[in-house]
């Protein structure tokens, strides 16, 4: 269990888990104390995929006040990454949660991507210097290069609503990572000294994205997106278009929010939801 909150007597948690089956929600608090926490906190000890079970049918069924809802889970068995990619989270050391934000402040879509990882940067230099910080285009957060933060974010229009539904997994406790995995991956726990509990990197992180949500103002996102972004700046790529491997070199990117890439002499904006960084002997 990570934590609970003081349950508002107005919001029924019946209502809201109606045809969820109940199995895997184990509490509820509405209302955390204050603004910018979410209006809805839901805390399972165990489930699928916190991004699956935060559906739209959920999000359909809360009254309209909810703006904002956190599920959060200390033991996600089948967390699932970007292209179908399972997302290793073991329990105690991983914190998985997703965050549905009621859009107040429009945005084009290539942006939201963009915010969850500038949000993440900004929200774990509380515990790494910035320096040592990296954001790989478009969400991934890298530490000292290698990948300590990986998310999903997709955007649904519901009814009048428009809801941005975040899935965030951060490495944070000691893990023992698969051989193919420890080459490219790290966890706080290697780099802190003590390192944070998961409450304040939870915490730290929702304040973070309900605040940028809600506030940065999209040439700012850009900005700062870019200077925190090494990859964003002349840097050899691979990615996949159609079935085909291309490459390139990037340079910046345009007022969507697309990585903009250099190929066979002609800049163009890369519509793709994933690249790589090619290795100096791939050059
Ligand atoms: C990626 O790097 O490919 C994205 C990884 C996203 C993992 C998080 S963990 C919480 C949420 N639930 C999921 O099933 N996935 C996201």
């Amino acid at each position: 269990m990570i934590k609970a909150y003081p349950l508002r007597d107005d919001l029924s948690p019946d209502a809201l888990t109606e045809g969820l089956g109940n199995s895997w929600v184990s509490s509820l608090w509405p209302q955390l104390p204050t603004e910018p926490f979410p209006n809805l906190v839901m805390v399972a000890d165990e489930l699928d995929s916190t991004q699956d079970r935060l559906d739209e049918k959920l999000l359909a069924s809360l009254p309209p006040e909810v703006e904002s809802l956190l599920l959060v889970t200390e033991k996600q068995t089948a967390g699932h990454g970007r292209e179908g990619r399972s997302w290793f989270a073991p329990e105690g050391s991983s914190l998985a949660f997703s965050l549905a934000i009621k859009v107040r402040k429009e945005r084009p879509l290539g942006h939201w991507p963009l915010l969850v990882g500038w949000a993440k940067a900004r929200s774990l230099s509380s515990w790494i210097p910035f320096r040592d910080l990296d954001l790989k285009w478009p969400n991934d957060l890298l530490l000292k290069g290698k990948k300590i933060s990986g998310s999903l974010c997709s955007f649904h229009r519901l009814g009048d609503a428009s809801w941005i539904k975040v899935g965030i997994g951060v490495n944070v406790g000691a893990m023992d990572f698969p051989p193919e995995l420890s080459t490219q991956a790290t966890t706080l726990f290697d780099h802190t000294e003590p390192p944070p509990a998961r409450e304040s990197v939870l915490c730290g992180l929702v304040d973070s994205l309900l605040e940028d949500a809600h506030s940065l103002k999209g040439d700012d996102l850009l900005r700062l997106y870019a200077r925190a972004s090494s990859i964003v700046h002349n840097t050899s790529i691979s990615w996949i278009e159609n079935g085909v491997e291309h490459r390139g070199r990037t340079n910046g990117m345009d007022e969507s929010g697309a990585l903009l890439c250099e190929e066979k002499g002609t800049l163009r904006p890369l519509h793709v939801s994933e690249v790589r960084q090619l290795r100096p002997e791939e050059l």
